[in-house]
């Protein structure tokens, strides 16, 4: 019998509703290697941090957030930068998932993607990402990296990635990412 699927779940940094990096992530679902699912969660109706609200009691769609990352084999995050770094609604869900009893990316196979406008492809987020995120003790995929420039000439206005070589990327990141979960699980990072 085959080992169960590993499910990752997908986080966009961008709440936009024509969002690149959300197509981007959609196109995930069709370039996934046998043996691994993508289901992309939401962050839009995250309250915003506040460690009252938390000591009144864990927001609705905080724990419903913090349940998905703790259930799945590993989280696989596209975002934008904004002002060079991560943007505020993505730094939101990941403070919320941060705190502590049982915070949601202990040991957490991670992966990042970006998409931008720009020639870099929001480059510089993913490195703020990566310092946030090993901090909270989840293992980020070294390599492949991926950096989406000029997104708006490879997602047409139906919001498909036609570009073929930006498909390919996505499928050795996701192949990359499928064996560093496997590794993880391992206990061998
Ligand atoms: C507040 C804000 C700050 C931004 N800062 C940057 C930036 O630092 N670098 C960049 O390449 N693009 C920046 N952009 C442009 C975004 O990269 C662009 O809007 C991109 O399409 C957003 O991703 P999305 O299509 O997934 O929403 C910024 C956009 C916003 C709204």
């Amino acid at each position: 019998m085959p080992d169960k699927a590993l499910e990752v779940l997908g986080i966009c940094g961008s709440l936009r509703k024509a969002s690149y990096n959300m197509a981007a992530l959609r196109a995930c679902t069709e370039l996934l290697p046998p043996g691994m699912s993508l289901r992309i969660a939401s962050i839009a109706d995250l309250p915003m941090i506040n460690q009252d609200v938390l000591d009144a009691g864990m927001p609705a769609p905080v724990k419903r957030l913090r349940d998905e990352i703790a259930a799945a084999d590993g989280v696989l995050i596209a975002s934008p930068e904004y002002n060079f770094s991560v943007p505020a609604p993505l730094k939101n869900a990941i403070d919320w998932a941060s705190r502590p009893p049982n915070q949601a990316f202990q040991d957490k196979p991670v992966a990042i993607f970006s998409a931008a406008n720009g020639p870099l492809g929001g480059a510089r987020v993913q490195y703020d990402l990566r310092k946030i995120l090993v901090q909270l003790w989840a293992h980020l995929l070294p390599r492949p990296e991926v950096f989406i420039g000029m997104v708006s000439t490879k997602i047409d206005t139906q919001g498909r990635l036609t570009d073929e070589t930006t498909r390919k990327f996505l499928t050795d990141l996701l192949a990359g990412f499928k064996d560093w979960i496997l590794r993880v699980q391992r206990g061998k990072p």
